[in-house]
């Protein structure tokens, strides 16, 4: 594998992620490993990170000095390449001006170990405001530019190599020409590393820090936390215990669902806890959107709590943190930590050791994990869904009724929008209730009843979003089925703002 120490940089994400899109698995570590634990993983390349210090910083990040010994081929990147050279003897200058964004650099050595497959002039991303100017011992120029003369250097006798510039970044235009030279070329990995031998390492991985003890898992539902009960299932096996808290305000036999998959196919050890009363009763009355959401949030953790209180001998919680949720840069695998910290409010007599499986993983790679594990495509492709669930789809104040209306007019739409092949387009897709009334006429009788709205949008990340076009012969069979099939709906409208200045849900 390829090691990414970690300086901090907004980038160093990516290297890890560009690296494994090539089939060799990567790893992003805090700068502080040392040599001796590097020693022992079977480390087939070392990355230095970029970061957002200068090497001459007071607490500037730095690495140990050993790890130059360890005969393991190395690439700087940015600050990475700065260190290198600082600590190997070179020199680090705070450069007249920053240089960021596009630029192009001449490759003074195409024999480069880095760059046997590159052009002369070559596109690259700089974002720097210290540079080389001179390299150390023993190390060669292979490119340059007018404001960055020593743009990358390489120690064939070492197996060090260097670029000022960021190859992860994909306005680096050949940058991942990069990253494959120092993989295969430099490293000599092997390019067949797949989603099976993560699964394979992690199910290792866990066996040996979890060994007979046991694990807690609160289960949402939702993707994330389905991929972390399926795996460590797998691992751990009946050492794992689940709390799937039932709020009431899921989707139409979404419980179930969730149950049949994870209890009745893969056998999980899951807990369902039926707490639709005690959600309801604390909602009663109240309909300002912020308040509901607090009250659902709380009620949660309060459930989970009093539930995990009943069980005995519990070592372990575990919880489906992305990638992208670890924003503390270099976290281990598990760390010690006051559970509350984590759900909310767990009594503070009790604490957790903390397991992550998914935190070295991005979305659609934790989306693969599930179908690699034969998890079904309609769990492991879930449209995202608020915690809150269907209480902020009901406007304003909450009652069984209206719950029931917006359950079943979500079914419908759901069913007709899968029937039309849109579900994979649409990013999300739902109905909400208003709750105000309006004339309509049927049969031959005068109706007062309710309206429903129609919530499609298409979105990259939820952040922004567009109105879904949805063909008008798919609205109108939706629509003709929620006024013939649910009861006290006479109107149905269909949202066409985006976001901004809209947002996705209506609360
Ligand atoms: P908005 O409505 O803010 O939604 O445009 C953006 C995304 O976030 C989801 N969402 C929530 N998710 N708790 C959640 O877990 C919430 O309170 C919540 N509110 C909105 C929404 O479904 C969309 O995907």
């Amino acid at each position: 594998k390829l090691i990414v120490l970690d300086f901090g940089s907004q980038y160093n994400q990516l290297i890890t992620r560009r690296i494994r899109e090539f089939g060799v698995y990567s790893e992003l570590l805090p700068h502080t490993t040392t040599a001796e634990e590097l020693k022992d993983m079977n480390v087939k390349g070392i990355i230095f990170s970029g970061g957002p210090m200068s090497v001459y910083d007071e607490n500037a990040f730095s690495i140990d000095p050993e790890i130059f010994d360890l005969g393991i081929p190395i690439l700087g990147i940015c600050y990475g390449m700065q260190l290198m050279t600082y600590m190997l003897g070179g020199e680090v200058s705070p450069s007249k001006n920053r240089e960021y964004g596009k630029a192009e650099i001449s490759v003074q050595d195409r024999t480069a170990a880095l760059f046997t497959t590159l052009e002369e002039e070559e596109n690259v991303w700089m974002s720097h405001g210290d540079y080389v100017t001179k390299s150390p011992e023993g190390f060669t120029v292979t490119a340059s530019n007018d404001h960055c003369p020593i743009s990358a250097i390489q120690n064939l006798d070492k197996n060090f190599h260097a670029v000022q510039f960021h190859p992860e970044v994909r306005h680096t235009e050949n940058g991942n020409e990069i990253l494959r030279n120092f993989a295969f070329g430099v490293c000599e990995c092997s390019g067949n590393w797949t989603m099976q031998n993560f699964i394979d390492m992690e199910v290792d991985k866990i066996r040996e820090l979890v060994g007979d003890r046991k694990v807690l898992l609160g289960l949402s539902g939702g993707v994330d936390s389905s991929v972390v009960g399926v795996l460590l299932n797998k691992a751990i096996g009946d050492q794992l215990t689940c709390i799937f808290v039932d709020h009431g305000l899921l989707r139409k036999d979404e419980g179930d669902q969730v149950m049949a998959s994870l209890e009745g196919k893969f056998g999980l050890n899951v807990i369902r806890v039926d707490a639709k009363d005690r959600f309801l009763s604390k909602l009663n009355g109240v309909s300002d959107p912020e308040q509901k959401r607090k009250i659902i949030g709380n009620e949660f953790v309060y459930v989970f709590n009093d539930e995990a209180a009943k069980l005995d001998g519990i070592d372990f919680l575990a919880q489906g943190t992305l990638y992208t949720d670890v924003i503390e840069s270099g976290t281990a695998t598990a760390q010690t930590i006051k559970s509350h910290h984590n759900v909310g409010g767990l009594p503070d007599d009790m604490t957790f050791e903390l397991i992550e499986p998914l935190n070295t993983l991005f979305k659609d790679e934790v989306r693969e994990l599930g179908l690699e594990l034969n998890m079904p495509e309609s769990l492991v492709w879930r449209q995202p869904f608020p915690g809150p669930g269907l209480g902020i789809r009901v406007i304003g104040e909450i009652t069984e009724e209206k719950l029931e209306i917006v359950r079943e007019s979500d079914a419908i739409l759901r069913e007709e929008i899968k029937k039309a092949g849109l579900d994979r387009d649409i990013w999300q897709y739902f109905t909400v209730l208003p709750g105000f009334k309006s004339v309509g006429v049927m049969g031959d009788g005068r109706t007062y009843d309710y309206t429903i709205g129609i919530r499609a949008v298409t979105s990259i990340d939820g952040m922004t979003a567009d109105f879904a076009r949805i063909p008008w012969d798919v609205l109108q069979k939706i629509s003709v089925r929620i006024v013939n099939e649910v009861k006290h709906v006479n109107r149905i409208v269909y949202d066409v703002t985006s976001k901004p200045p809209s947002t996705v849900e209506w609360e």
